[in-house]
Protein backbone atom coordinates (compact mmCIF):
# COMPACT_ATOMS: atom_id res chain seq x y z
CA UNK A 1 0.00 0.00 0.00
CA UNK A 2 1.26 3.51 -1.04
CA UNK A 3 1.50 5.71 1.94
CA UNK A 4 -0.29 9.25 1.64
CA UNK A 5 2.69 11.07 1.32
CA UNK A 6 3.57 8.95 -1.38
CA UNK A 7 0.54 9.40 -3.41
CA UNK A 8 0.92 13.33 -2.84
CA UNK A 9 4.45 13.18 -3.70
CA UNK A 10 3.50 11.35 -6.96
CA UNK A 11 0.95 13.64 -8.07
CA UNK A 12 3.15 16.72 -7.33
CA UNK A 13 6.28 15.21 -9.41
CA UNK A 14 3.69 14.32 -12.01
CA UNK A 15 2.31 17.94 -12.64
CA UNK A 16 -1.35 16.17 -11.33
CA UNK A 17 -2.31 19.55 -8.95
CA UNK A 18 -3.85 18.47 -6.00
CA UNK A 19 -4.88 20.76 -3.11
CA UNK A 20 -2.14 22.31 -0.48
CA UNK A 21 -1.61 20.68 2.84
CA UNK A 22 -3.13 23.98 4.29
CA UNK A 23 -6.09 23.73 2.54
CA UNK A 24 -5.99 20.03 3.79
CA UNK A 25 -6.03 20.71 7.00
CA UNK A 26 -8.46 23.50 6.72
CA UNK A 27 -11.00 20.57 4.71
CA UNK A 28 -10.17 18.32 7.52
CA UNK A 29 -11.11 20.57 10.27
CA UNK A 30 -14.09 21.81 8.88
CA UNK A 31 -15.31 18.28 8.35
CA UNK A 32 -14.90 17.25 11.50
CA UNK A 33 -16.07 20.15 13.50
CA UNK A 34 -19.27 20.66 11.23
CA UNK A 35 -19.90 16.82 10.94
CA UNK A 36 -19.94 16.61 7.04
CA UNK A 37 -21.00 12.93 6.04
CA UNK A 38 -21.94 12.95 2.52
CA UNK A 39 -19.61 14.83 -0.55
CA UNK A 40 -19.29 15.43 -3.95
CA UNK A 41 -16.31 16.78 -4.91
CA UNK A 42 -16.04 17.86 -8.82
CA UNK A 43 -12.18 16.96 -9.65
CA UNK A 44 -10.94 13.36 -8.04
CA UNK A 45 -6.98 13.83 -9.68
CA UNK A 46 -5.37 11.00 -8.30
CA UNK A 47 -8.03 10.73 -5.31
CA UNK A 48 -5.24 12.51 -2.36
CA UNK A 49 -8.00 14.96 -1.50
CA UNK A 50 -10.96 12.58 -1.24
CA UNK A 51 -8.72 10.01 0.35
CA UNK A 52 -7.25 11.96 3.35
CA UNK A 53 -10.98 13.29 3.98
CA UNK A 54 -12.70 9.74 3.82
CA UNK A 55 -9.87 8.75 6.37
CA UNK A 56 -11.28 10.84 9.42
CA UNK A 57 -14.31 8.96 9.92
CA UNK A 58 -15.58 5.62 8.45
CA UNK A 59 -19.12 7.24 7.88
CA UNK A 60 -17.58 9.64 5.02
CA UNK A 61 -18.98 9.10 1.88
CA UNK A 62 -17.84 10.95 -1.14
CA UNK A 63 -18.57 10.81 -4.79
CA UNK A 64 -15.52 12.27 -6.73
CA UNK A 65 -15.79 13.28 -10.81
CA UNK A 66 -12.75 12.65 -13.06
CA UNK A 67 -12.79 13.25 -16.67
CA UNK A 68 -9.33 12.17 -17.29
CA UNK A 69 -9.62 8.51 -17.69
CA UNK A 70 -5.83 8.13 -16.16
CA UNK A 71 -6.30 10.07 -13.79
CA UNK A 72 -9.52 8.01 -12.66
CA UNK A 73 -7.66 4.69 -13.06
CA UNK A 74 -4.81 5.85 -10.43
CA UNK A 75 -7.34 7.50 -7.99
CA UNK A 76 -9.37 4.03 -8.42
CA UNK A 77 -6.17 2.20 -7.77
CA UNK A 78 -5.17 4.63 -5.07
CA UNK A 79 -8.76 4.32 -3.19
CA UNK A 80 -8.45 0.68 -3.32
CA UNK A 81 -5.10 0.27 -1.75
CA UNK A 82 -6.44 1.96 1.03
CA UNK A 83 -9.44 0.02 1.51
CA UNK A 84 -11.64 3.15 0.69
CA UNK A 85 -13.75 1.31 -2.29
CA UNK A 86 -16.78 1.40 0.48
CA UNK A 87 -16.49 5.19 0.92
CA UNK A 88 -15.03 6.69 -2.36
CA UNK A 89 -17.07 6.46 -5.38
CA UNK A 90 -15.00 7.55 -7.74
CA UNK A 91 -17.22 8.64 -11.25
CA UNK A 92 -14.97 8.81 -14.51
CA UNK A 93 -16.99 11.26 -16.44
CA UNK A 94 -17.06 15.28 -17.67
CA UNK A 95 -19.09 16.76 -14.32
CA UNK A 96 -21.07 19.22 -16.97
CA UNK A 97 -22.94 15.70 -17.56
CA UNK A 98 -22.95 14.13 -14.15
CA UNK A 99 -26.25 14.18 -12.68
CA UNK A 100 -27.76 12.90 -9.55
CA UNK A 101 -30.87 13.30 -7.20
CA UNK A 102 -28.69 13.06 -4.31
CA UNK A 103 -28.08 15.74 -1.68
CA UNK A 104 -24.95 16.63 -0.51
CA UNK A 105 -23.50 18.11 3.02
CA UNK A 106 -20.56 19.64 1.00
CA UNK A 107 -19.70 20.16 -2.56
CA UNK A 108 -15.88 20.19 -3.39
CA UNK A 109 -15.62 22.67 -6.55
CA UNK A 110 -12.34 21.56 -7.36
CA UNK A 111 -12.29 20.74 -11.10
CA UNK A 112 -12.11 23.21 -13.97
CA UNK A 113 -11.33 26.91 -12.35
CA UNK A 114 -12.99 28.97 -15.21
CA UNK A 115 -16.12 26.96 -15.06
CA UNK A 116 -16.55 27.33 -11.31
CA UNK A 117 -20.03 29.60 -11.85
CA UNK A 118 -21.65 26.80 -13.86
CA UNK A 119 -20.95 23.63 -11.91
CA UNK A 120 -21.87 26.13 -8.29
CA UNK A 121 -25.10 26.90 -10.41
CA UNK A 122 -25.25 23.06 -11.64
CA UNK A 123 -25.13 21.30 -8.07
CA UNK A 124 -26.38 24.17 -6.00
CA UNK A 125 -29.92 21.78 -6.17
CA UNK A 126 -27.57 19.10 -4.86
CA UNK A 127 -26.61 20.71 -1.59
CA UNK A 128 -28.50 19.55 1.49
CA UNK A 129 -29.73 21.94 3.88
CA UNK A 130 -27.96 24.23 5.45
CA UNK A 131 -24.58 21.96 3.42
CA UNK A 132 -21.42 24.27 2.21
CA UNK A 133 -20.09 24.29 -1.12
CA UNK A 134 -15.74 24.84 -0.95
CA UNK A 135 -14.09 25.95 -3.54
CA UNK A 136 -10.55 26.12 -3.79
CA UNK A 137 -7.99 28.00 -5.73
CA UNK A 138 -9.89 31.36 -5.26
CA UNK A 139 -6.62 33.29 -5.23
CA UNK A 140 -4.80 30.96 -8.08
CA UNK A 141 -1.79 32.16 -7.36
CA UNK A 142 -2.56 35.56 -6.11
CA UNK A 143 -3.04 36.32 -9.45
CA UNK A 144 -6.70 37.12 -8.93
CA UNK A 145 -6.05 40.12 -6.79
CA UNK A 146 -3.03 41.65 -8.90
CA UNK A 147 -4.46 40.47 -12.49
CA UNK A 148 -5.06 44.07 -13.24
CA UNK A 149 -1.10 44.53 -12.75
CA UNK A 150 0.42 41.43 -13.82
CA UNK A 151 0.63 40.99 -17.68
CA UNK A 152 -0.58 37.83 -17.83
CA UNK A 153 -0.66 34.74 -20.54
CA UNK A 154 -4.16 34.94 -22.81
CA UNK A 155 -5.87 31.81 -21.39
CA UNK A 156 -4.73 32.21 -17.83
CA UNK A 157 -5.88 36.08 -18.00
CA UNK A 158 -9.12 34.35 -19.10
CA UNK A 159 -9.04 31.92 -16.54
CA UNK A 160 -7.95 33.96 -13.06
CA UNK A 161 -10.86 36.67 -14.96
CA UNK A 162 -13.55 34.25 -14.72
CA UNK A 163 -12.56 33.42 -11.09
CA UNK A 164 -12.79 37.11 -10.09
CA UNK A 165 -16.19 36.96 -11.73
CA UNK A 166 -17.71 34.17 -10.04
CA UNK A 167 -16.70 35.27 -6.62
CA UNK A 168 -17.94 38.96 -7.32
CA UNK A 169 -21.41 37.27 -8.11
CA UNK A 170 -21.94 34.43 -5.81
CA UNK A 171 -20.34 37.30 -2.33
CA UNK A 172 -23.19 39.79 -4.01
CA UNK A 173 -26.03 37.48 -4.42
CA UNK A 174 -28.67 38.26 -1.31
CA UNK A 175 -29.27 34.34 -1.16
CA UNK A 176 -25.98 33.56 -0.18
CA UNK A 177 -23.34 34.23 2.75
CA UNK A 178 -19.91 33.53 1.78
CA UNK A 179 -16.85 33.54 3.41
CA UNK A 180 -13.52 33.58 2.03
CA UNK A 181 -10.31 32.21 4.56
CA UNK A 182 -6.30 33.03 3.11
CA UNK A 183 -5.51 29.61 3.29
CA UNK A 184 -3.42 27.80 0.85
CA UNK A 185 -4.61 29.33 -2.31
CA UNK A 186 -7.44 30.74 -0.97
CA UNK A 187 -10.63 28.70 -0.16
CA UNK A 188 -14.21 30.04 -0.73
CA UNK A 189 -16.94 28.92 1.50
CA UNK A 190 -20.21 29.51 0.25
CA UNK A 191 -23.68 28.98 2.45
CA UNK A 192 -27.77 29.58 1.32
CA UNK A 193 -29.24 32.64 3.50
CA UNK A 194 -31.99 30.32 5.42
CA UNK A 195 -34.43 32.41 7.75
CA UNK A 196 -33.80 32.68 11.05
CA UNK A 197 -36.32 30.14 12.54
CA UNK A 198 -33.81 27.58 10.62
CA UNK A 199 -31.01 27.17 13.12
CA UNK A 200 -27.59 25.37 10.80
CA UNK A 201 -25.95 25.68 14.05
CA UNK A 202 -28.18 22.99 15.31
CA UNK A 203 -28.60 21.11 11.97
CA UNK A 204 -24.79 20.79 11.18
CA UNK A 205 -24.28 20.57 15.60
CA UNK A 206 -20.54 22.23 14.77
CA UNK A 207 -19.25 24.98 15.77
CA UNK A 208 -18.34 27.66 13.00
CA UNK A 209 -15.01 28.04 12.47
C1 LIG B 1 -7.15 20.57 -9.05
S1 LIG B 1 -7.36 18.97 -9.71
C2 LIG B 1 -8.24 18.14 -8.41
C3 LIG B 1 -7.40 17.88 -7.19
C4 LIG B 1 -8.07 17.06 -6.14
N1 LIG B 1 -9.33 17.65 -5.76
C5 LIG B 1 -7.17 17.00 -4.92
O1 LIG B 1 -7.01 18.02 -4.22
O2 LIG B 1 -6.62 15.91 -4.66
C6 LIG B 1 -8.61 19.21 -10.88
C7 LIG B 1 -9.03 17.94 -11.61
O3 LIG B 1 -10.24 18.23 -12.32
C8 LIG B 1 -10.24 17.47 -13.49
N2 LIG B 1 -11.22 18.06 -14.40
C9 LIG B 1 -11.05 19.15 -15.19
N3 LIG B 1 -12.17 19.39 -15.89
C10 LIG B 1 -13.07 18.44 -15.53
C11 LIG B 1 -14.42 18.16 -15.89
N4 LIG B 1 -15.06 18.91 -16.79
N5 LIG B 1 -15.04 17.13 -15.32
C12 LIG B 1 -14.39 16.35 -14.42
N6 LIG B 1 -13.12 16.56 -14.03
C13 LIG B 1 -12.47 17.59 -14.57
C14 LIG B 1 -8.79 17.54 -13.97
O4 LIG B 1 -8.49 16.46 -14.85
C15 LIG B 1 -8.02 17.48 -12.65
O5 LIG B 1 -7.61 16.17 -12.37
Amino acid sequence: MESLNKIKTKAILNNVPIMQDAGILFCQDFIRSHHVVNILEIGTAVGYWSMTMALLDPKIKITTIEFSHARYLEAMANVRSFGLEKQIDCVWMDAKDYKTNKTFDLIFLDGPKAQQLNYFNRFINNLSACGTILVDNIDFHGHVANRNQLRLRKNLRHMVEKIAYFQNIVENNPDYITHKYDVGDGILLIWRKYPESIDCDMITKGDSI
